[in-house]
């Protein structure tokens, strides 16, 4: 009798093969399976042409068994390796845990699937030292898994800063591919993590595979084939670890999606799986606020008074979150000085942030505060009192990046100063929010005990002050990832607000993380970041698709367009209950429009984008496979966000009707037909309200 352990969720299955082998092995990782009285594994495999006589199976553990070509799932860095035994297997249909012990060694290691809520599974693994001496880990895989099913394309992203989140399709390695980040951040390529496409696979179909590494350091994943044709995935926080004698040492989990409805029902299960991460005040989320960001509206060069008029400007808008960014500190009047020294400049802010704090809150907004904790210019009382807290190579002049350090979050006496500089600006003056930013690579690395310190110093803090929130911010969107997830509660993406920029990025982020997290602010026009020229609607249109805000000064704006972006602030006050929290699911119609709907139940916003101007002469209708779900909608056209002026295009009666609405559609027509489609110019997006009658 052949017996298994197996985790099933919904879609999907894991299935190993329990004593044949010294360890349990590898059946099945993909879509949702019956095991049945399936033969052993051993039966299915002969003997492998030119190879040992003694068979090698895929085991949970790779590296374990003499003969074993691939790569080693826990290399050790010196000494014997890590040849262990199974010790205890424990299956529920909600987790399945398998306990692997080398007594030679001293070293246990517990891997525990769970399934998430939403429906993805989560790989833990834990390992245990019961030598009496430390034991030095090189790159530990979290996870390393079997690729047995029609894989056919890898998704990745890779990035820059203002220019994050460019996705990648290539197909499986004929050899090997690689993800690897070495910056001691997750990068602006996104978190690391990847999808895996089978044969066939669409946004809305299909045998997909989401995977990502809970963690914000170096990082590497790996597809590779081996000589008997198995492709083997691994994810692996890179670095050095040294697990003291007696210690626990518990790996970045990975979220594992495995869905059959196509990228977006993998994505519902990334955005389920990081949900639960999340940690609010309150224990829920509240409505998002809008915000207003002074970075690009004054950068460096603000005090009391411009401050004060652009917080004024921002509660006449309608916004709800004033917050103050970089320049308010010690000598901070450009890159060059002051980070370090988290006090308020006397010249700019005599009175302190206390009473700024105050006079914002009593406009009726939040005081929120920009810090950059882990970073420090030699251009500061703090570098000058304590040279030796940066990261650097013994004997050589540490290498600067915009003119900062990185300050070495492995020390605790570090880490002591800064929450004691954190926790008094917070204790002190009503401040509701931290932007907390880090805005370069880090050279030389910190390893993995760097970000362990950062955790370490942000899960100390929101201890200590449960009730503020924190936006997550590199350069960007340079650490947007779920390690740093469970630490804050908004990413801000991007320093490229460019609204056409934003169209591709947003689709990225959105691959791993919601859109709740998704900081997405409506900017000047020209761009700072592109120089490119985009009319208000269009741009604000966009932003509403994440958490709003505005980063310009609203003082700039023409009355007419003034009251425009005050409209549509107004616009996602009224519908940000049914964009955040819900589903997201995308799509592509002709002509290279792009769709997205956000929502829940029968209940969505539906925003038909058109990047460039069209082709065809009419648009063609879009098709939307969700719809099918529901026997009819009722649909309303909220907005056409475009360049309004003399050109606006021509529009058939539907579109005035659609406007007056609502017009009733069955699920099928929309889905297999189509919603018949404004013309759209380019730069322009089309909002709907969709309403589904009975399921
Ligand atoms: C980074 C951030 C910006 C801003 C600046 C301030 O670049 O991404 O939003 O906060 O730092 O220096």
């Amino acid at each position: 009798m052949v017996e298994f352990a197996c985790l099933h969720s919904a879609e999907a299955s894991l299935v190993l093969e329990l004593g044949a082998e010294r360890l349990p092995v590898w059946r099945h990782c993909g879509a949702r399976v019956a095991v049945g009285g399936l033969p052993a594994l051993a039966a299915t495999r002969g003997p492998a042409s030119f190879s040992l006589d003694q068979d090698v199976p895929l085991s949970c553990l790779p590296g374990a068994e003499q003969g074993w070509f691939g790569r080693v799932a826990i290399p050790i860095a010196d000494g014997q390796p890590f040849r262990p035994q199974c010790t205890a297997v424990v299956e529920t249909a909600e987790d399945l845990a398998i306990e692997l012990a080398d007594a030679a060694l001293g070293l246990t290691l517990r891997q525990e699937f769970a399934i998430l809520p939403g429906g993805a599974f989560s790989v833990r693994s834990r390992l245990t030292n019961s030598s009496g001496a430390p034991i030095r880990l090189t790159d530990p895989c979290s996870a390393m898994l079997p690729l047995s099913g029609p894989w056919q394309r890898i998704v990745s992203w890779r990035g820059r800063h203002n220019a994050e989140l460019v996705e990648l399709v290539e197909p499986m390695p004929a050899h090997a591919w690689l993800r690897e980040t070495r910056r001691g951040i997750s990068g602006h390529g996104g978190p690391p993590g990847i999808y895996l496409l089978a044969e066939g696979a669409t946004d809305h179909n299909g045998l997909v595979m989401a995977l990502q590494l809970v963690w914000s350091g170096d990082s590497r994943i790996a597809v590779e084939r081996d000589d008997e044709g198995r492709w083997l995935l691994s994810l692996a926080s890179t670095g050095t670890r040294t697990l003291a004698a007696g210690e626990t040492l518990q790996l970045p989990d990975v979220l594992l999606a495995i869905s059959t409805h196509g990228r977006n029902g993998a994505m519902a299960m990334q955005h389920a799986a990081v949900r639960h991460l999340l940690v609010w005040p309150h224990g829920r989320m509240t409505d998002r606020p809008v915000h207003l960001n002074s970075w690009e509206a004054c950068y460096f060069d603000h005090d009391e008074a411009r401050i004060m008029a652009l917080a004024e400007a921002a509660a006449a808008l309608g916004a709800e979150r004033f917050v103050l960014d970089d320049g308010w500190f010690r000598g901070r009047n450009h890159d060059r000085r002051g980070l370090g020294d988290w006090v308020a400049d006397p010249l700019k802010y005599p009175a302190g942030i206390g009473p700024l704090a105050e006079k914002v809150t009593a406009l009726g907004l939040q005081f929120g505060l920009w810090v950059e904790p882990e970073m420090v210019n030699p251009d500061s009382d703090l570098y000058r009192a304590h040279p030796d807290w940066v990261l650097a190579e013994a004997g050589r002049d540490p290498l600067t990046a915009r003119n900062q350090l990185v300050l070495d979050m492995r020390r605790e006496d570090v880490r002591d100063h800064l929450f004691d500089a954190l926790d008094r600006l917070l204790r002190d003056h009503p401040i509701a929010y931290l932007k907390w930013d880090q805005n370069r690579d880090h050279a030389p690395s910190g390893g993995p005990a760097q970000v362990l310190g950062t955790y370490a110093l942000l899960e100390r803090l929101r201890t200590a002050h449960p009730m503020v929130e924190i936006e997550g911010c590199a350069g960007g969107g340079g650490r947007s990832d779920a390690g740093m997830a469970r630490y804050v509660h908004r990413f801000w993406t991007s320093d490229n607000i460019d609204g056409l920029s934003r169209v591709a990025m947003q689709r990225a982020f959105l691959a791993f993380l919601p859109p709740e997290i998704m900081g997405a602010h409506v900017g000047a026009s020209p761009c700072h970041a592109t120089g490119r020229v985009q009319s208000l609607p269009f741009r604000a249109a966009i932003a509403c698709m994440g958490h709003l805000g505005v980063e310009m000064d609203p003082a700039t704006l023409a009355a007419e367009e003034h009251q425009e972006l005050a409209r549509w602030i107004g616009f996602y006050r009224q519908w940000r209950g049914v964009l955040h929290g819900g589903e997201v699911l995308m799509g592509s119609g002709a002509d290279g429009l792009l769709w997205q709907a956000q929502g829940r139940g029968g209940d969505y916003l539906l925003f038909v984008i058109r990047q460039s101007p069209a082709q065809d002469r009419r648009p063609q209708p879009l098709r939307l496979p969700f719809a099918a779900r529901h026997a009819s909608w009722d649909v309303r056209l909220l907005e056409i966000a475009e360049n309004r002026g003399p050109h606006c295009p021509a529009q058939p009666a539907l579109t005035e009707q659609l406007r007056a609405g609502p017009v009733s559609f069955t699920g099928s027509w929309l889905a297999a037909a189509g919603l018949p489609l404004p013309a759209q110019q380019g730069e322009s997006v089309a909002i709907y309200h969709l309403k589904g009658g009975a399921a």
